[in-house]
């Protein structure tokens, strides 16, 4: 039975997938990869920071030090971070806040579970803040999903039992880790395929509430 929600971030409630994959490819232009795709960017979604490098940098020979690998990680995130700047209510995703309201209005407490380390702006910039009873983001956790861990944390902040939790995603890492921690899942957008979720919609604006109802 479900009794809370827990939403990914970027591609579930705001558009910053594209802000990623745009930082991301000027990082990689700068260093000789010119070939960075988008279904590149898409095995980036979900996972963190540093793995997200990884997945760049298989694009080229050449071997980084640990130091110079923080450090284009760090270079990334201030290209990242300056597109954030004109962030605001117009890149919440469609449905999103109809969904919130939704489950508001009907006592489901609902959380956030992003590997992103930037979640607390975004959800500033973007009026969402408010809007959600507990957040777990890459601040929280040591592990990346696939690991379970960002959902976990998530739902002990809520008080819910992990079985009675929903985790609305838009990555293959993350459905993994919502199944992982024994959760319900929702797969959105690119994923909507993913064979593993328990329920899908194209976005939230498509999604059938009754799924709220499922055993
Ligand atoms: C989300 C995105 C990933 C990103 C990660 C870390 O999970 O889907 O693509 O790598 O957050 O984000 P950050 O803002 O901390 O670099
Ligand atoms: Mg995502």
């Amino acid at each position: 039975m479900i009794k809370a929600v827990i939403f990914d971030l970027d591609g579930v409630l705001v558009t910053t997938d594209d802000l990623h994959f745009e930082a991301w490819k000027k990082l990689g232009a700068e260093i000789g990869i010119h070939n960075f795709t988008k279904e590149d960017n898409v095995r980036q979604r979900g996972i963190g920071r540093m793995e997200s490098l990884e997945i760049l940098l298989e694009k080229t020979d050449t071997v980084y030090s640990e130091e110079e690998k923080i450090a284009l990680a760090e270079k990334k995130n201030n290209y990242y971070k300056a597109s954030l700047e004109s962030l605001s209510q117009k890149d919440v995703l469609p449905g999103a806040l109809e969904f919130l309201a939704f489950l508001k209005e009907h006592s489901y407490p609902t959380a956030l579970g992003s590997a992103s380390k930037n979640a607390p702006l975004i959800l500033e910039k973007t009026g969402l803040f408010d809007k959600i009873d507990a957040i777990a983001c890459g601040l929280d956790v040591t592990r990346s999903k696939p690991d379970p861990q960002v959902f976990l944390v998530a739902a002990d902040k809520l008080g819910v039992a992990y079985e009675n939790c929903l985790v609305v995603e838009d990555s293959d890492a993350g459905i993994e880790a919502a199944k992982k921690g024994g959760m319900y899942a929702l797969a959105v957008g690119a994923v909507k395929n993913n064979p593993d979720a328990d329920f899908s919609a194209d976005d939230l604006s498509t999604l059938d509430y009754s799924i709220l109802n499922a055993d």
